[in-house]
């Protein structure tokens, strides 16, 4: 089973597109979502490269996983959060980072298998753009399992 990533927390669409378009690189395959909405410009068509799965509330995604065997990675700038350099990512993650103005929600948080944090130096800005900061745990989790991954995409010979 590969990654998933869940956007119902994101209200701009720009954000939503960056992070399934960052997600598929690095091999994420299913978006959970909380509506209907599955076409995203900023997705640059990576959006039809992914599966969509509605999910309507924040319980149905909880047990969606629970069943599925998906475990909640959440991405929050807290003290009780891990380090992302110390993390080591549980299999079949579902990323979820937090909504642009109220972050992620105490019950994912209170779900959560793993809280990763990105640290900051300490300057004016004090919290990063919610995909920018999904974009990078992603990364991370990609270069620390690479190695783990099943290689899906055919690449047509003599294209690099
Ligand atoms: C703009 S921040 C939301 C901040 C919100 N006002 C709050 O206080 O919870 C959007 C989201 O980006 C993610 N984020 C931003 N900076 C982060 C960091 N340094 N480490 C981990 N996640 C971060 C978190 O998911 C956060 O909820």
């Amino acid at each position: 089973m590969k990654p998933a990533v869940y956007l119902g927390n994101l209200k701009n669409p720009s954000n939503r597109g960056t992070c399934i378009r960052t997600g598929e690189s690095f091999g994420v395959n299913l978006i959970m979502t909380n509506d209907l909405i599955t076409n995203y410009k900023y997705s640059q068509g990576t959006s039809n490269h992914v599966i969509f799965l509605q999910l309507k509330t924040e319980k149905e995604v909880i047990d969606y996983c629970k069943k599925n065997h998906h475990k909640i990675v959440c991405i929050e700038n807290i003290p009780e959060a891990i380090d992302i350099k110390d993390v080591n990512y549980p299999a079949n993650p579902l990323f979820i980072t937090g909504n642009e103005n109220f972050g992620v929600s105490k019950l994912f948080l209170d779900n959560a298998r793993i809280i990763v944090k990105i640290p900051q130096a300490d300057t004016y800005c004090r919290c990063l753009n919610t995909a920018v900061a999904c974009s990078i745990v992603m990364q991370d989790w990609f270069q620390k399992n690479k190695k783990k991954q099943i290689q899906t995409k055919q690449i047509p010979k003599g294209k690099k």
